[in-house]
């Protein structure tokens, strides 16, 4: 099965395009001539070409280098496969949202450039949306910034306050793209791991308690140029809700060395259990130096909409919206449209508890998956994902793996093996860590329960079928 699987990605060309993490110094045309004889006509019609030396950057960035989403995308695994792998949803935003986008498309107005720091209408919208949950009302000129998506968000925070040299602090495993918008700048990205528990998660047989932070590992990583720490919390992809106490430390951190903190919340609706969403921005002296991420995409279930936005003083907002309006002048009118119509209802409508509840039930669907086949997870507090731990799955020995996943962590291999065997996709989790601490990530695949329940339940099914590869 596994070699017809090969032979058939061959065909699409998969196997014969794998680069591990190629070196980016001069292309010419994507040259193939290597395995061209001299005389071939195409031969010497590239050797016309020019050629043009990449930047840097994109090596540093890791973006030159086959990602993760490419190999493990539809198009490469099997047609029957059900993918948990990505995290999109595959149910569609609320109408009532879509419906004001529909709307803006049929007037002028909202068919034209928006202003660079967000429709008026939307941030307002996030005004009210946030009330003084950040302990004050927040000023939609000066404290909010519409950004594409939370990632373009994020990014022109970046430009606005990294300098080359700069070092920017991340928790990994880490959201794959702080790295590259961090090494676009000449930041340099100190990197500092969440350790896995051993100790149980409450009520159940087999999940492990959340992922925790060691904070001498934490103080020793902070040098004289640190000027940033990322944090993510509900975090992508471990599931880990930081603690107060643990946002305190943190913040103690930030304060004593003078550090920006760029709080990425994009998951903020989904914070199961009763556990308490925190925001860095609101402990003491906090609101100053942090800029808190938001995201459309994530709320709505609308992550083709890149509708994103920040929020903190205006110290960081200002030089963050000059940088935006270089990068891309404004975001899309008419899904602000649909963003703000999202926000101005949603409350009313009981949406986010609903929707809680109903990734609750997803996430519970994974779970006893899990607790069945008896493999160790990470007790998912938010967002959408599930660490499982994948060291116990061995394949055949004279298994093949296509030349895009050889030369790849071990758990790229046990993620293929798992979509291509099992039916189930996921995303192997030493992709979202740097190459030094490739051996921590390399026992984990990262499932997403942003699906439908029968998708879901039909995944928990043929996971069951994992037991016979397992040691
Ligand atoms: C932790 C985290 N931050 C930011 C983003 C990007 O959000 P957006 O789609 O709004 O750009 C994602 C998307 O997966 C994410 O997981």
């Amino acid at each position: 099965m596994a070699s017809l699987r090969l032979s058939s990605l061959a065909a699409r060309g998969v196997v014969a395009s794998a680069v591990s993490r190629p070196s980016p110094v001069a292309v010419r045309g994507f040259s193939t001539s290597l395995t061209r004889r001299q005389n071939d006509p195409a031969t010497s019609a590239d050797s016309k070409k020019p050629t043009f030396a990449i930047a840097s950057r994109l090596k540093d960035g890791r973006a030159l280098a086959l990602d993760v989403w490419s190999v493990f995308n539809a198009a490469n695994l099997p047609q029957d496969c059900i993918n948990l792998g990505q995290g999109y949803m595959n149910f569609p935003p609320p109408v009532w949202a879509r419906d004001a986008a529909e709307e803006a498309l049929r007037s002028v107005e909202g068919n034209h450039y928006a202003p660079a720091k967000g429709r008026l209408r939307l941030r307002k919208a996030i005004k009210q949306f946030y009330g003084t949950q950040f302990g004050k009302e927040l000023d939609p000129e000066t404290e909010i910034v519409v950004t594409s998506g939370a990632n373009e968000g994020q990014y022109a925070a970046f430009t606005a306050f990294i300098e080359p040299g700069d070092e920017v602090i991340i928790f990994e495993p880490f959201f794959d793209q702080y790295l590259p918008s961090i090494a676009f700048h000449g930041g340099k990205c100190v990197y500092v791991p969440l350790h896995p528990s051993s100790e149980p998660a409450p009520n159940v047989k087999i999940g492990k308690q959340s992922w925790t932070i060691d904070f001498d590992e934490l103080r020793r990583a902070v040098t004289p140029k640190t000027k940033m720490i990322v944090l993510n919390t509900p975090h992508n992809p471990v599931g880990k809700v930081f603690t107060r106490a643990e946002l305190e430390g943190i913040a103690k951190i930030a304060e004593e060395h003078n550090l920006i903190v760029m709080s990425d919340e994009v998951y903020e609706s989904l914070v199961f259990d009763g556990l308490e969403h925190v925001r860095i921005a609101t402990l003491p002296g906090m609101w100053e130096r942090t800029i808190t991420v938001g995201s459309a995409g994530k709320l709505f279930a609308a992550t083709g909409w890149r509708v994103g936005w920040l929020v903190g003083p205006p110290s960081l907002i200002g030089p963050t919206t000059a940088a935006t309006t270089r990068i891309v002048f404004c975001s899309n009118t008419p899904m602000q449209e649909a963003a703000a119509a999202g926000l101005e209802q949603a409350r009313e409508r009981g949406f986010f508890e609903q929707q809680l509840a109903e990734y609750e039930e997803r996430r519970g669907v994974l779970i006893d998956a899990f607790e069945k086949l008896e493999l160790e997870y990470a007790w998912p507090e938010g967002s959408y994902f599930i660490l499982l731990d994948i060291s116990k799955v061995r394949w055949p020995k004279n298994y093949t793996f296509p030349a895009t996943i050889e030369g790849r962590g071990r758990d790229f291999k046990a993620s293929w093996f798992i979509a291509n065997e099992i039916g189930v996709s996921s995303i192997p989790v030493s992709e979202f860590y740097c190459e030094e601490h490739v051996a921590i990530g390399e026992n984990y695949a990262r499932f997403a329960f942003c699906k439908d329940l029968d998708t879901l339940r039909r995944a928990g099914e043929r996971l069951q079928r994992l037991r016979e590869y397992l040691v």
